[in-house]
């Protein structure tokens, strides 16, 4: 694995390859990314992994100064996986000037759910994309599906931008009990890991309901009680739930607002996200 620390070397890296596989991350690696590494490596002639804590994406009150950096392990990782080139810049060097230049996703799907509850989420992650993607000029990249609104936020600005490359979606790995793997879940103890199964249950739970209803459940009414009986479960078992929500798995537009029988008859996933204690965990499943 070469590891590079500047977008020259990374071009110099590069340049022998005519299709890069990319999978950007913000480092603290789990099996979840190292899927990603290898679904990458199947799709382009070389994969490349960028590790960058993006300090765009987080809101003043956010964890940037403790988010998990443990680049020794990473790069243990990402060798084992077989990555074939590592970018990792600093701030300086992504940054060098204030970045006041912003990639502004369409506020309809990027203000809602997640962004309703981090404003400008979005706008750092897209601002970051873009400028990873100028970086590394991949042909295709690898987006997580358990951050479901980041796919379709990236997929939506790749499409918008006409940018040169293919978005392929990653499945969301999962602990032997259910927990979705992600970065933040090394801040659980051990007591709030098991309890931390509750949000996926929760959001199962109200997915089966929906398919037990069948096509009615597309009726707004119905929606609403679920997702609220949901936010009233899990706030009873000590959770402070931001939403649960059910989408259509297509663009996250709501279902209840359909207004064509082929809109009703789409996919639908249950989203939801909700703090345990000061850990903040998302994470949805299909219907
Ligand atoms: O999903 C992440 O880890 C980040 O949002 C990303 C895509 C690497 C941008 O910083």
């Amino acid at each position: 694995m070469v590891i590079v620390h500047t977008i020259a070397e990374l071009r110099q890296a590069l340049a022998a390859f005519s299709r890069p596989a990319f999978v950007p991350t913000m480092g603290n690696l789990h099996a979840g990314h190292l899927a990603l590494v290898q679904q990458a490596q199947a799709l382009g002639d070389v994969s490349v992994v960028s590790i960058f804590v993006n300090r765009l994406q987080f809101l003043p009150h956010e964890d940037f100064d403790r988010y998990p950096r443990t680049w020794e392990r990473d790069c243990q990782a990402l060798r084992a996986a077989g990555c074939g080139v590592l970018f990792a810049p600093s701030e300086a060097e992504l940054y060098p000037q204030p970045q006041t230049f912003k990639v502004l996703p369409d506020p309809a799907l990027a203000d809602v759910l997640e962004g309703a509850f981090r404003p400008g989420f979005f706008t750092g992650v897209c601002t970051v994309v873009m400028k990873l993607l100028a970086c590394v000029q991949p042909r295709v990249a690898v987006f997580g599906r358990k951050d479901l609104q980041q796919l379709r936020v990236v997929q939506q600005m790749v499409r918008q931008f006409a940018l040169p490359l293919d978005i392929v979606e990653g499945r969301t790995e999962r602990s032997a009990e259910g927990l979705a793997l992600s970065s933040r879940n090394a801040y659980l103890s051990d007591a709030q890991r098991q309890e931390a199964l509750r949000l996926s249950a929760t959001l199962k739970t109200v997915a089966q309901a929906i398919r037990v209803h069948g096509p009615a459940a597309a009726d707004a009414p119905l929606l609403r009680d679920l997702e609220k009986q949901a936010m009233a479960d899990l706030g009873q078992a000590g959770w402070q739930p931001d939403y649960v929500a059910v989408r259509s798995l297509a663009d996250l537009s709501d279902p209840a607002q359909a207004t064509s029988a082929l809109e009703t008859a789409q996919p639908l996933v249950v989203l939801g996200a909700a703090r345990l204690g000061a850990v903040r965990l998302i994470d949805n499943f299909d219907v």
